[in-house]
C-alpha cells in the first residue's frame, strides 16, 4: 500500500479488520517498524480525534511525529497553479510539498472540500498534489471527499460490537446548522459496501450521495421505515452533493434527529457517530448517553484504524 483513499486501498477489507484486531491487542509490539522514520500529519483544518490519534498511532509504531497547522504558524499556502501571486498567500504548495517531503517518510494530510468548485473538491485536488510532489506514501486523514481512517474505525468498531454475522447497518442524514462536506457519508459508504452487512442509507430527497461510494446500495427516503430493525444506526449530517445544489443546506428538519424514539424502531440498535456531534440537532441527549452509544470506543479505535494503516505504510514501502 502506498496511498489511503478508499476501502479498495486496503485490500481485503476482513483481513484488514482483522490485522487491526490484532493491532489493537499489541499496539506496541510494532516498534520497530517506525525506528528513525518521521510521520508528517499536516492539517489545513481543525481537527481533535484524528491529530490525537495519529499522533498517537506514530508513537506506538515507534515514530517521530510532525504536526503542522498551515493556518496557524505557517505562510498561507496557494494551492492552485496559474495564479498570480500577489495577494494574501506567500507560498505555493507545489514548492512546500517537496519541502515538507524532505523531512519526512510518511504524510497525513487533512483538506476538507471547499465547496467553491466542485470539480476542485471531487478531483482530490490538494491531496493528489500531495501524492504527486511529495515522493512519499501519503493517506487521507479527511480529505475532501473521503475520510477512510474514520470508516476503517467505524468498521471495526462495527465488529467487535455485531450480535449477528450480517447486521443491518444504517446511514442516516441528520439536521446540522452548518453546510458539511460529504467525505464521512462518502467512506462510510464505501467501506459498507465492501463490508457484510445488509447496508441502508436514508437521508431526505436532495441529498443522494455521488454513486461512485454508494454502488447501488439501498436508498430509503423514509428515515422510520429504513430504521425498522437496525443493529447499527451510523448518523452524520452532510451538504448537498448533486447540483445545482452542492454543498449547501437543502433542510433542517429536526424531525430527522435521531431520538429514543427513533432508536426504538430498531433491534435495540447500536448508535453510532463520527464526533464531533451537535446534540439535540444529530442526536438527542438521552441517545448519545445511553448504553447502546459507540461514539467513545469508536472515537478510541481511530487510534487502531491509524496504526494499522500507516503499519502497513512503513511494511510495504520500506
Ligand atoms: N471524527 C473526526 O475526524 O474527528 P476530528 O475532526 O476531531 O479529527
Amino acid at each position: 500500500m502506498r496511498t489511503l483513499m478508499t476501502a479498495h486501498d486496503l485490500g481485503d477489507l476482513n483481513k484488514a479488520v482483522q490485522e487491526a484486531l490484532e493491532v489493537k491487542k499489541n499496539r506496541y509490539g510494532y516498534k520497530h517498524l517506525g525506528e528513525n522514520k518521521t510521520l508528517l500529519c499536516v492539517f489545513f483544518n481543525n481537527s481533535l480525534r484524528t491529530r490525537l490519534s495519529t499522533q498517537k498511532a506514530g508513537m506506538n509504531l515507534g515514530m517521530n511525529t510532525i504536526v503542522l497547522d498551515v493556518n496557524q504558524g505557517a505562510w498561507k499556502l496557494e494551492t492552485e497553479r496559474g495564479v498570480i501571486m500577489d495577494g494574501d498567500k506567500s507560498e505555493h504548495l507545489l514548492e512546500a510539498i517537496p519541502v515538507m517531503a524532505s523531512f519526512c517518510d510518511i504524510i497525513g494530510v487533512r483538506s476538507f472540500a471547499r465547496f467553491e468548485n466542485k470539480a476542485f473538491d471531487y478531483e482530490e485536488t490538494i491531496l493528489n498534489q500531495f501524492i504527486k510532489y511529495s515522493g512519499k506514501p501519503v493517506f487521507s486523514m479527511e480529505s475532501a471527499t473521503v475520510h477512510p481512517l474514520q470508516a476503517f474505525a467505524d468498521l471495526i468498531t462495527i465488529e467487535e460490537h455485531k450480535k449477528v454475522a450480517r447486521p443491518k447497518v444504517v446511514l442516516t442524514w441528520a439536521p446540522h446548522p452548518r453546510a458539511l462536506p460529504q467525505a464521512v457519508p462518502n467512506s462510510f459508504a464505501d467501506f459498507m459496501n465492501e463490508a457484510n452487512v445488509d447496508f441502508v442509507i436514508t437521508h431526505p430527497k436532495g441529498y443522494e450521495l455521488d454513486e461512485k461510494f454508494v454502488r447501488g446500495a439501498k436508498v430509503e427516503y423514509d428515515q422510520d421505515k429504513a430504521l425498522e430493525g437496525a443493529d447499527f444506526v451510523y448518523a452524520k449530517n452532510w451538504s448537498a452533493y448533486q447540483d445545482p445544489n452542492y454543498g449547501q443546506i437543502i433542510s433542517k428538519d429536526m424531525n430527522w434527529t435521531i431520538s429514543t424514539e427513533k432508536m426504538a424502531l430498531t433491534n435495540n440498535g447500536k448508535f453510532m457517530h463520527c464526533l464531533p456531534v451537535r446534540r439535540n440537532m444529530i442526536v438527542t441527549d438521552d441517545v448519545i448517553e445511553s448504553a447502546n452509544s459507540l461514539v467513545i470506543p469508536e472515537a478510541a479505535n481511530r487510534e487502531i484504524s491509524a496504526e494499522t494503516v500507516i503499519k502497513r505504510l512503513l511494511e510495504d514501502n520500506f
